[in-house]
């Protein structure tokens, strides 16, 4: 073999074996970083549950009573996702979902919220977010108190035009100077209260699916 290919040769499987293990550890640490920012959010997504879903108002397994909701105009998103029902006494009492609002000031600002069966708002909260520190992030409630203004709010108790900030003549307070954040939340809370009460009776009919890893 000639020096100068041999010596051609051994370049090229040195720089083959870097590119093959340089790309193995790279999917290993994306694995794992994943699946531990899977399981955070997750945990995370929890505790929040715990936050708007009244104790007295369920006597189940909420969390294991769960089904997938496909995706809809009217929750934002464009794929399935885990909603959780809760019951008393074998009646349907509860309904916790996830949708989105499409247009924050930064892009999507995902949420959940919980429902009673009638429909009233019983809290809502923001998962995820990239609204402006210090400016448009009041609507996470570790931020403030303004996510809980949709507390009690229901299509039967607000008319279409309340569903508005203050500003724009509807019922919600906000900061002057921020108010893209909350006109997406109030739209995107608005939405996904005509979808549960167009849906409701489907949804608590369905059954149980075990939530898959999204
Ligand atoms: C750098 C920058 C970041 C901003 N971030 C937000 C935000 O996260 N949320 C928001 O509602 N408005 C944000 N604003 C302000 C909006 O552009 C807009 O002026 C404001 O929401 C309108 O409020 P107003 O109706 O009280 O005037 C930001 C503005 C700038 C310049």
């Amino acid at each position: 073999m000639q020096p100068i290919f041999k010596a051609s040769m051994q370049t090229s499987l040195r720089l083959l074996m870097f590119t093959v293990v340089g790309t193995a550890a790279l999917a290993f640490t994306f694995n794992i970083t994943h699946d531990k920012i899977a399981a955070s959010e997750e945990a995370e997504k929890l505790n929040l549950i715990k936050q708007i879903v009244p104790q007295e108002k369920f006597d189940n397994q909420i969390m294991q009573d769960t089904l997938s909701i496909s995706a809809d105009p009217l929750l934002g998103n464009s794929n399935p996702t885990t909603a959780y029902r809760g019951r008393l006494q074998g009646q349907p009492s509860m309904l916790v979902m996830e949708a989105i609002a499409p247009d924050g000031y930064s892009g999507k600002i995902r949420f959940i919220m919980a429902l009673q069966y009638d429909g009233t708002i019983s809290g809502v909260r923001v998962v995820k977010h990239k609204e402006t520190p210090g400016l448009g992030d009041y609507i996470d409630a570790a931020k403030s108190d303004w996510i809980k203004g949709f507390n009690g709010i229901s299509l039967t108790n607000r008319s279409d035009k309340d569903w508005k900030v203050k500003k724009d003549g509807g019922q919600f307070d906000y900061m002057t100077g921020a108010t893209i954040s909350p006109r997406a939340m109030i739209k995107a809370v608005h939405k996904a209260s005509q979808y549960y009460v167009q849906h409701r009776d489907e949804l608590f009919a369905q059954q149980t699916v075990t939530p898959s890893k999204e």
